[in-house]
Order: C-alpha cells, then structure tokens, then sequence
C-alpha cells in the first residue's frame, strides 16, 4: 500500500527522499518554533527525524509511523504525520505544520480530518491523540474543527526561551470518529 490520499482539494503523499529540502523550510519558520522548541532544528536533527519517518513507514500499518505532504495544484503547503506511541493499546499520536503563507484556507483541517478516517480505517489504531502547546490557538482550534476532544490540560511540561507552558491534551477514539461531521 502506497498510502497516496486525494481530497477535493489537496494530494497527501507520503515522505519521499526529494522532500527533504521542504521538510527543512517548515522545521527553520519561526511560526514551527515558537510553541515546539528553543529555535530551529539543526540539520542533523532534521536529517534525523526525516530518516526515522521513512524507515517508520516500513512498519505499518500495526505500528511505525508516517508523514503525508500536503500538496496543492501540485504546490507543497505542509505536513500532517502520524506515530505509534503505544503499540500495546494501539494509541497514536497526530501533528501537523502548514507554512504560514497557506494559513486560514481551511487545508489543515481538510488534511487533518483525511489523514484520521485514513488511519483509523487502515492501521491498527483505537485511540489519535495530540498535545499542541495550551497557547497554540490555531492547533487546538484545528483539533477541535476535526473532533478531537479535550481531555486535559497539563502544567509548565515546556520551556521555551526560559518560559515554561501548558499542554493541552486531546484526543479521538476509533468508535467515536465520524467523517461526515
Ligand atoms: C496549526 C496549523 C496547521 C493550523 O492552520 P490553520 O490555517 O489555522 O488551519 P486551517 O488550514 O484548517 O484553516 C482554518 C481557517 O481557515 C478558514 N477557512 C477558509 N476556507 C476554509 C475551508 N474551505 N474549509 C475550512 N476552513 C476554511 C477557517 O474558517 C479558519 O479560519 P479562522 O482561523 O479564522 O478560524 C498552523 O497554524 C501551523 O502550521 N502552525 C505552525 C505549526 C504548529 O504549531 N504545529 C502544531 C504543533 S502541535
């Protein structure tokens, strides 16, 4: 299985060797930064997690992982990745990251929503799970437009620049997961 998705309006392909070079523009913008980490990735540190998504799609659809690029009218836009964080309970975790000039067109959600009824019904998952930075509006905005459910809210668990922040949890069970909503 290819893994290959089409909506009305974008491609999702998976990770491929040639997508490096946009996998290092969206890990370098600082609207990925500012609620993930100190500063931009380094390129071992890139390098690194780019590997580990290609050798983590070896492994599906039971465990492993994948990142899907979002393209439109043939032009990359973002990333929406998926991974195992508990092969024992079939938990999954979801991210995603659009570059700033393809904000507010509605295409995270379109490819959020996708890359769930995808997953749900071909890997071997019960339960998606996110925990976008509390004060990452947009992203908890996104888990929410796609049905996610809040589930917690955890303390200072980051520090950026010096500042600690919260985490919101969320997540989505595979009984609960409607496409048509
Ligand atoms: C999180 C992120 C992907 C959300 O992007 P986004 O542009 O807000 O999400 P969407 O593409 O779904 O756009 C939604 C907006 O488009 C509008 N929209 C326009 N056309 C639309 C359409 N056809 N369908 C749905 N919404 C549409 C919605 O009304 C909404 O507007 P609002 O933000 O004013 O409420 C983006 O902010 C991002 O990449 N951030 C940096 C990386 C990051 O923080 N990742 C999260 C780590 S946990």
């Amino acid at each position: 299985m290819n893994h290959t998705i089409k909506t009305n309006r974008l491609d999702l392909q998976p990770l491929n060797e040639s997508d490096f070079d946009f996998v290092q523009k969206l890990r370098t913008r600082p609207e990925y930064f500012k609620y993930e980490n100190d500063g931009a990735y380094n390129d071992d540190e890139i390098t690194k997690q780019f590997n580990e998504f290609l050798e983590g799609a070896k492994n599906l659809p039971n465990k492993g992982s994948i990142q899907w690029i979002i393209k439109s009218n043939d032009v990359k836009v973002g990333e929406v990745h998926l991974w195992c964080n508990w092969e024992k309970t079939h938990e999954w975790e979801i991210g995603w990251h659009f570059l700033l000039e393809h904000w507010g067109k509605g295409y995270a959600t379109e490819a959020a929503k996708t890359v769930l009824q995808y997953a749900f019904a071909n890997f071997r998952i019960n339960r998606i799970m996110a925990c976008p930075n509390a004060e990452n509006a947009r992203s908890t905005a996104l888990c929410e437009r796609i049905g996610m459910i809040k589930e917690g809210h955890v303390r200072e668990v980051r520090l950026i620049n010096g500042v600690y922040y919260d985490e919101a949890i969320y997540g989505i069970l595979k009984r609960e997961f409607n496409p048509a909503k």
